[in-house]
């Protein structure tokens, strides 16, 4: 099935509606200087400051959009992502969309998740068992891998459940904080996929037009979240106090070494991209910082 797309010179990107990733998706994209008139529908963002325009959809809907040429670029789970791709290959199709770039917000894994009372022992256990899931295609491939034969109950929600109800023995599903298992009196034992936001996009290079616009919105993405988490840490110190404060940020790019008055007094400069903490901070200070102060980044351009 094809569908003729017209040409365009705007660039169109699918984000998730409502839910987990919708709303920190659209921040991250207005911090790339991104805005948009939206329309009574709510459906369709016109851009405004570039021409880049949003579409607001289901994300199990994302990856299908990229894939027919809808849209250009996606912001959805990785999960997702992997999901439809692995059920594509499985169906003997090409792969359509592919990850551009992770975005680093939307943590979470899929998981395997047993009832609490369950001692687990490793996957031969889940020989001839049931495992209710909303991703059939990764966990038939992780069985496969495992050389398991179980049994997959594909459900499209309420998958936590599914073992009360009697429908399964076991779960396998999307873990965040693990409220949800919990809550379910489940446990997860395995992991068969780390998850986060990822920005998708097709298979193929993007040309003309869009391409210079592509390029342009995934340099300004690297730059936000690198930004994002990162923090400016200043301070100064006696030359000597070095060596031992140096090994208290091993996440700061490049320090930059300035000296103060005289050789023996220096100003540290650093781009950190872990957390700095109280604890942290007081560590440095015992090490020999003074004046530490911690700043957030505004932005970033590489
Ligand atoms: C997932 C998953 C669980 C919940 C787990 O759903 O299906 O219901 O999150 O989170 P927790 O470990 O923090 O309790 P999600 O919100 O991603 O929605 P969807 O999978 O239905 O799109
Ligand atoms: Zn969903």
């Amino acid at each position: 099935m094809s569908m003729s797309i017209e040409p365009r010179d705007r660039l169109r990107i699918a984000i998730q509606k409502s839910g987990r990733l919708a709303d920190p998706a659209r921040a991250l994209l207005a911090s790339c200087g991104l805005s948009w008139r939206e329309s009574r529908d709510r459906l369709f963002c016109y851009g405004e400051a570039l021409p880049i325009d949003l579409l607001l959809v289901r994300d199990d809907d994302i990856p299908g959009l990229i894939a027919d040429g809808v849209c250009d670029l996606g912001v959805v789970g990785r999960n997702v992502l992997c999901e439809q791709d692995t059920e594509r290959v499985r169906r003997g199709e090409a792969s359509a969309f592919r990850e551009l770039r992770p975005l680093g917000f939307g943590g979470c894994r899929l998981a395997l998740a047993v009832p609490d009372g369950w001692e687990w022992r490793g996957a031969g256990q889940l020989a001839g068992r049931r495992i209710a899931t909303s991703y059939p295609a990764l966990l038939q491939q992780w069985l496969q891998e495992q050389g398991i034969a179980a049994e997959v109950v594909t459900l499209t929600g309420s998958v936590e459940i599914a073992p009360r109800l009697g429908q399964a023995d076991l779960v396998c599903d999307l873990v965040s904080s693990g409220a949800t298992l919990a809550a379910n009196q489940l446990k997860p034992v395995a992991t068969l996929l780390e998850s986060e936001a990822v920005l998708a996009g097709p298979v193929a290079e993007f040309e003309g037009e869009r391409a210079a616009l592509a390029e342009m919105l995934l340099r300004r993405l690297d730059g936000a979240v690198r930004t994002r988490n990162s923090r400016l840490l200043m301070f100064q110190a006696q030359r000597s106090a070095i060596p031992a404060l140096l090994p208290l940020l091993p996440d700061a790019e490049e320090p930059t070494l300035l000296q103060v008055d005289g050789a023996d007094r220096l100003a540290l400069q650093a781009l950190c991209h872990g957390r700095l903490t109280w604890q942290r901070l007081e560590d440095l200070k015992r090490a020999g910082a003074q004046g530490l102060m911690v700043l957030p980044v505004e932005s970033m351009l590489a």
